[in-house]
């Protein structure tokens, strides 16, 4: 007899969720901890991610730890690790959540800002996948990461200009591919969620006019919720997903169907 509630669990697993105390991150990791798993919370806030984690794991009777750093500090994500191993054990899945967006054409856009935004979304994936491999192949365990892309991967977000934000998620998915391949022979699996417009402060703070352009735009005529976006994590980080590896789900209400 097969169990389907097996195949998703993520029991006696221990995921790390960037971004986790806002938005997708924070209900995300709320659902890892429902399917089992132990969770690590990351923010820049010690005090948030604390709490976050003592709420969630107290909730879902699993082990909690929070801890604070910037993603695209190396040392800082080293010791991270190291810290996990310690305190919690060697972690299976890493959620790379944490993100940013600032808008501006490629002609009107600072340097500064564009160097941020790839900084966070590309160099803090990478910097996070590969600590988190270094001490799976070290453990010799297999392990799960689900990177962070978006829609903007694949299509220039309008109306507003978003160079950086689009190109730092499209090399996000080709990050994916690439570490995928490349981490085969130690049962390292790296897959991306692309999700389309999710209602959280990151929009919610956008303009309506803006908006408003977005939801014409998308058959399903509204934002996603975060927690519509936890079933695609869960599958990659979960034994339901064992023969993916290099693939992006899209989850975005047909938005790039059209
Ligand atoms: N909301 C959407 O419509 C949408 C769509 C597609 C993709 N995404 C992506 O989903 C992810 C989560 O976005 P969200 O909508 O929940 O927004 P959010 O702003 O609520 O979450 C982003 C989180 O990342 C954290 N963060 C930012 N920079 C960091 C850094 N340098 N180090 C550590 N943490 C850092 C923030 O503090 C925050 O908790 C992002 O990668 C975003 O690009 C969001």
């Amino acid at each position: 007899m097969v169990n389907t509630e097996k195949l998703f669990s993520l029991k006696g697993k221990t995921a790390v969720i960037t971004g986790g105390t806002s938005g997708i991150g924070r209900t995300v990791a709320e659902y890892l901890a429902a399917s089992g798993a132990n969770i690590v919370i990351v923010s820049r806030h010690l005090d948030k991610s604390e709490e976050t984690a003592r709420l969630i794991s107290s909730e879902y009777d699993v082990k909690g730890l929070g801890l604070a750093f910037d993603v695209t500090d190396e040392d800082s994500v080293i010791k991270a690790f190291d810290m996990i191993d310690e305190k919690i054990g060697t972690a299976d899945v890493l959620f790379n959540n944490a993100g940013i967006n600032i808008n501006g054409g490629a002609l009107e856009l600072k340097y500064r800002d564009w160097k941020r935004v790839l900084d966070v979304n590309v160099n803090g994936v990478f910097l996070m996948a590969r600590s988190f491999a270094e001490h799976l192949i070290k453990a010799g365990k297999k392990g799960s990461v689900i990177n962070t892309a978006s829609i903007s991967a694949s299509i220039v977000n309008l109306p507003q200009w978003q160079t950086a934000y689009n190109t730092s998620k499209a090399a996000v998915v080709h990050l994916t591919k690439t570490l995928a391949v490349e981490w085969v022979k130690y049962g390292i699996r790296v897959n991306a969620v692309s999700p389309g417009y999710v209602w959280t402060e990151m929009n919610q703070i956008v303009p309506e006019d803006i908006t408003k352009v977005w939801m014409e735009a998308t058959p399903f005529h509204r934002f996603a919720q975060p927690d519509e976006i936890a079933g695609a994590v869960i599958y990659f980080a979960s034994d339901a997903s064992t023969y993916t590896s290099g693939s992006e789900l899209i989850v975005d209400g047909c938005f790039t169907s059209i």
